[in-house]
This record gives structure tokens, C-alpha cells and sequence, in this order.
């Protein structure tokens, strides 16, 4: 890392998963145009390849990887390691989501426990996958003046919090995000890894593009101030603040316009 308090994101690398779309695709663009070098890891039918295209050859490279694959994530370090000589930076972005009752009484079936422990596979465990095999590389790297060695930011969701009718395997999975980052963080203190977890409201990406405007425009209403879906750059923006801010540690951030979500 930079010497100094401050971390400058200019010279750094960056590896963010989910990459190739959406808050994952805004990060990586936001880390490249601050001067960083970026790993962008999603799956291989994404989009990811075109993000590291246009963002440009030299400055991010794509590696095709399923969070969820200890094969896959390490292939991703090693690339980080090989193309651009280390990482300080990994951002967890990759996620999905259903939407089921835990029973649904009109058809009398409860939720399907394969689709539960699916949504908890990519969401909870894709991200301490990247995050215990990110930390082992960033245990490499030279620390700073504090002794910091890197930074890992994670995506939760403020359905950890005020989780909606049918949303028990997404706020399950994002809870976890939640409740994993003290522990961590103090795992890594010693090491210098600081460990922050983003937690979204509404934010304007491929994933809510495809709604109808109207409920768009409900979904916005709903938000108290700012009264719209988040901008994906305003959540690259504070992946870049959290980089940046030294005691930042441990810390979940809501980022969602005081938005709390009804049942
Ligand atoms: N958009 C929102 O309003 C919002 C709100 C709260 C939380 N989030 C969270 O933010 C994250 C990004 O969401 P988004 O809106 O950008 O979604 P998105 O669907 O646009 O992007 C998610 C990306 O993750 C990738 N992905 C899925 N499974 C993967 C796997 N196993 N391995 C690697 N990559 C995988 C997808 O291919 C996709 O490119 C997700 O974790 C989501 O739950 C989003």
C-alpha cells in the first residue's frame, strides 16, 4: 500500500467480484479512473469480459470466476499477482437473489430448500470465499505507516435489516455479510486488512431496469432524500471512500437515501 495515512487509490490493484455488471461494474470502473490496476471476476456468460475492454487492456483484465469455486478465486489472485504484482483492494459485488414465502399457503409448498441454500451458496459464502483467499495475498504486500496491508469491502443489502415478504433467503444471506465483518476485521487486524461491508437501498441497475417505469417511479417514492434509485457511481464512490478512510474498520454502511423498506 501507499505510504502515508491516506490511502491514494493511484498504483493500487484492485479485484472486484460481480464485476461485470451493475455496483460490481461501477466499482471497477471507479477504481480504474482513481489510477488503480483492477481484476474484474464474474461469471463467464457475463459481461465481464466487455467491462475489462472498455475500462482498457492495460488497466483490468477479466478472469472468468464462480465466487463460489476455491479453484476459480485462486486463478483470479494468481492473475492479479502475475498481470499487476499484488492486490490491496478486493470488492465483493457478486450476488443474487429470489423471491419466495418460507410457506406459501395457497399452494402449500414451503420454500425450496435447494433455492435457499443457492442464494446463501453464491451470497454468503462466495463472499468469505474471496475474502479468507484475497487476505493471503494481501498478507504479502509491504504495509504502510499504520501497518495496513489492504482493504476488502463487501456488498450486503438493507434486506439484512428490514428484509420484505419473500425475501428470507436474500436477507439470510445478506445478514450473514453483516454479521461476518467484526469478526473478520479483527481476524485481520493484526495483519492490517480492514474489513467494511456496504449495505444498498435502491440502486439503478440492470436489476431493476427491467421494471416498468411505474414501479420505478413507486420503488423511487418510497425513498425519502434523495427521492430516486441510487447511481451505480455513488456506490463505486464509497467503495473509493472507504479505501481512502484509514478508521474505517468492522463497519457495516447503509447507503440508501434513508430508505427503510416496508414489509
Ligand atoms: N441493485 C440494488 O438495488 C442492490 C441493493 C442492495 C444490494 N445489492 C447487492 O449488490 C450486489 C450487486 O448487485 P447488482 O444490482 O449490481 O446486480 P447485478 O445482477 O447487476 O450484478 C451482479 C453480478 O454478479 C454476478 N454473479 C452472480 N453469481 C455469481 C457467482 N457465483 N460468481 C461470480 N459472479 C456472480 C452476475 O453475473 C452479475 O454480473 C449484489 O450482491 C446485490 O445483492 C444490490
Amino acid at each position: 500500500m501507499a505510504a502515508g495515512r491516506i490511502t491514494k487509490l493511484q498504483g493500487l490493484v484492485g479485484l472486484v467480484t460481480g464485476g461485470g455488471s451493475g455496483l460490481g461494474r461501477a466499482s471497477a470502473e471507479r477504481l480504474a479512473r482513481e489510477g488503480c490496476k483492477v481484476v474484474v471476476c464474474d461469471l463467464p456468460a457475463s459481461k465481464g469480459n466487455e467491462v475489462a475492454k472498455s475500462i482498457g487492456d492495460d488497466k483490468c483484465i477479466f478472469v472468468p470466476t464462480d465466487v463460489t469455486n476455491t479453484e476459480q478465486v485462486l486463478a483470479a489472485l494468481s492473475s492479479a499477482k502475475e498481470q499487476f504484482g499484488r492486490l490491496d483492494i478486493a470488492v465483493n459485488c457478486a450476488g443474487i437473489g429470489i423471491a419466495h414465502r418460507t410457506y406459501n399457503f395457497n399452494k402449500e409448498t414451503p420454500h425450496s430448500l435447494d433455492d435457499f441454500m443457492k442464494v446463501l451458496t453464491v451470497n454468503t459464502v462466495g463472499t468469505f470465499n474471496v475474502i479468507r483467499l484475497a487476505a493471503g495475498l494481501m498478507g504479502k504486500n509491504e504495509p504502510n505507516v499504520d501497518g495496513q496491508r489492504g482493504v476488502i469491502v463487501n456488498t450486503a443489502s438493507v434486506a439484512a435489516y428490514d428484509g420484505q415478504i419473500g425475501q428470507v433467503a436474500y436477507s439470510a444471506s445478506k445478514g450473514a455479510i453483516v454479521g461476518m465483518t467484526l469478526p473478520i476485521a479483527r481476524d485481520f487486524a493484526k495483519q492490517g486488512i480492514r474489513v467494511c461491508t456496504i449495505a444498498p437501498g435502491l440502486f439503478d441497475t440492470p436489476l431493476l431496469a427491467g421494471l416498468p417505469e411505474k414501479v420505478r417511479n413507486f420503488l423511487s417514492s418510497t425513498i425519502p432524500f434523495p427521492s430516486r434509485l441510487g447511481l451505480p457511481d455513488e456506490y463505486g464512490h464509497l467503495v473509493q471512500m472507504i479505501v481512502e478512510n484509514p478508521l474505517l474498520n468492522g463497519e457495516v454502511i447503509r447507503l440508501d437515501g434513508a430508505l427503510r423498506m416496508q414489509p
